[in-house]
């Protein structure tokens, strides 16, 4: 029986592909154009099995060079002693795909695709109602096969790639986790494949589908608070999943002043500017912090019942998935099955953003499963976290600073890591393990709450994410590997 294969999904990303000298660029005499600087730091473990990437790849731990006090790359700019221009931070942003404002999420996203392209939008429209009358799988085979050409630039991409991936966990989960599918049909898989291919993103819903482009403004003057904010398509669970959704997101833009707070701290490092380090740190600190209440809202929007009986299967994936062993086929594509995780914040660049720049190493495993969700988020997002792993150790630096104040302006950075994490075990275990026990017991009724659903809840995934992680002892083990990056006294 064929076990499905992974497809690698970085080297479809040719639009997207960035020079990743940023933050070196104006110490680097040769310019934009000159070879990333030797890596002086440990090197974290090896991309995972099945990992796409090649780029920053290298295997096992290797100690940082004893040859001298100073990483290589300060050493390198004292010896070039020139460049001080600097490359202006929304500049930098926008070469990785981020936003000042808005960090990885996309700024403003499309609503509405081109004309030709209402069959989409109709069912994606619909999808709650199509599914809870079982009338989604009909619809989706009747509906005609269209040509990807007419979208244009990576907006209308990108709201194609989260219409056609809601369409797809709706059509395969219709009916529960004991009546999927072995074949996506022609007229979805071709034209999902072919914006998935444009965008360097899998053809599954991912984290960049279901929360970086799925959100508007119900009042286009009015600031960026819940209360203001809609999904532009959704999926059964009612209220429940757009306060998942729409919570997911405050936690992105939360994260957003951390995000300008790593560049400017590699930027501080490179120019041996500790006071605007130490600024940098505080922030991003500060940034954790913010990350961390947003995360608590979800008690005010989601209830977990619906969480678990109604939402969960949707965000469920066809690798590691007892409910599809075999994968799936995209009908016209490829005649083997193809196996991909289900959506995840897992996928969020986030925190492998902070990990990197903290130096947190995290056990071979659950490096592996991290690595592995790497290959869903947008290739510029992925080309972000992996310039920060390039760059000058942070721990180092501060160690050799002998600095107290860095010291503790670092700690303060991966404590406030460490306790978002222990959090989200919280939030896990309240929507995951209660909930499932609820249900189990007869407790739970997601009933009206969850609006028009027809599925049971997955049995499949009881003790794994929708990432396909076992979840308590990969969050655990990154939760404890995080408190482990603390510099001690
Ligand atoms: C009801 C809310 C949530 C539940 C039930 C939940 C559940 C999970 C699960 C089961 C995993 C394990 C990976 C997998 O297999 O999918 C995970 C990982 C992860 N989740 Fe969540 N999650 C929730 C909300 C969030 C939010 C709002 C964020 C913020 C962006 C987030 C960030 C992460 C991250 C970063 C990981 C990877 C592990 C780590 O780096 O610590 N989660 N989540």
């Amino acid at each position: 029986m064929p076990t499905g294969m992974e497809i690698n999904v970085c080297c479809a990303a040719m639009p997207y592909r960035q020079p990743l000298i940023l933050f070196a660029r104006t110490l680097c005499p040769l310019g934009s154009q000159a070879p990333a600087p030797p890596r002086t730091r440990y090197a974290t473990a090896a991309h995972g099995a099945g990992s796409a990437h090649t780029g920053s790849g290298a295997a096992g731990a290797s100690p940082p060079s004893q040859s001298t006090s100073r990483p290589y790359s300060q050493r390198q700019a004292m010896e070039a002693g020139e460049g001080t221009e600097e490359t202006p931070l929304p500049l930098v942003l926008t070469r990785f795909q981020l936003s000042e404002e808005y960090g990885f999420l996309l700024p403003d996203p499309l609503t509405e695709l081109p004309a030709p392209y209402g069959p989409w939008m109709e069912i994606a429209h619909d999808l709650p109602q199509l599914i809870a009358s079982h009338r989604l799988r009909s619809q989706v085979h009747q509906m005609p096969q269209l040509s990807t050409r007419h979208l244009r630039g990576h907006e209308e991409l990108h709201l194609a790639h989260l219409v056609l991936s809601f369409i797809t966990m709706g059509y395969l989960w219709q009916e529960g986790e004991e009546g999927t599918m072995k074949v996506l049909p022609q007229n979805l898989a071709v034209p999902f494949w072919e914006v998935s291919q444009a965008l360097g993103l899998p053809p599954i819903l991912s984290h960049t589908d279901f929360v970086l482009a799925n959100w508007r403004r119900k009042n286009p003057n009015r600031p960026l608070e819940i209360e203001n904010l809609d999904t532009i398509i959704s999926l059964p669970g009612g209220e429940s999943l757009r306060g998942f959704i729409l919570v997911t997101l405050l936690v992105e833009k939360a994260a957003v002043p951390g995000i300008k707070a790593i560049i400017q701290a590699i930027r501080a490092i490179l120019q041996l500017d500790e006071e605007t380090l130490h600024k940098a740190l505080q922030e991003l600190a500060e940034a954790i912090g913010d990350m961390s209440k947003a995360l608590k809202r979800m008690h005010d929007y989601v209830d977990p019942a619906v969480f678990y009986a109604v939402i969960r299967i949707f965000l469920s994936g066809w690798k590691d998935n007892p409910a599809m062993p075999d994968g799936l086929i995209y009908e016209g594509v490829s005649d083997e099955p193809m196996a991909y995780s289900g959506g995840s914040a897992a996928q969020s660049t986030i925190l492998h953003a902070f990990d990197e720049l903290l130096g947190i190493r995290h056990s071979e495993e659950s490096t592996a499963f991290l690595h592995r969700m790497r290959d869903y988020m947008p290739p510029p997002h992925r080309a972000f976290v992996e310039e920060i792993h390039r760059a000058p150790s942070l721990k180092q630096h501060v160690l050799s600073s002998g600095d107290a104040r860095l010291c503790t302006a670092f700690n303060r950075c991966v404590s406030a890591l460490a306790e978002f994490r222990s959090y989200h075990i919280t939030i896990v275990t309240k929507y995951i393990t209660v909930a499932a026990a609820k249900a189990k017991a007869g407790q739970a009724d997601a009933g009206d709450r969850a609006g028009p659903s027809a599925v049971k809840p997955p049995s499949a995934l009881e003790a794994k994410g929708t990432g396909g992680s076992h979840i308590f002892s990969f969050l655990k083990s990154v939760r404890d590997t995080t408190r482990e990056g603390m510099i001690s006294a």
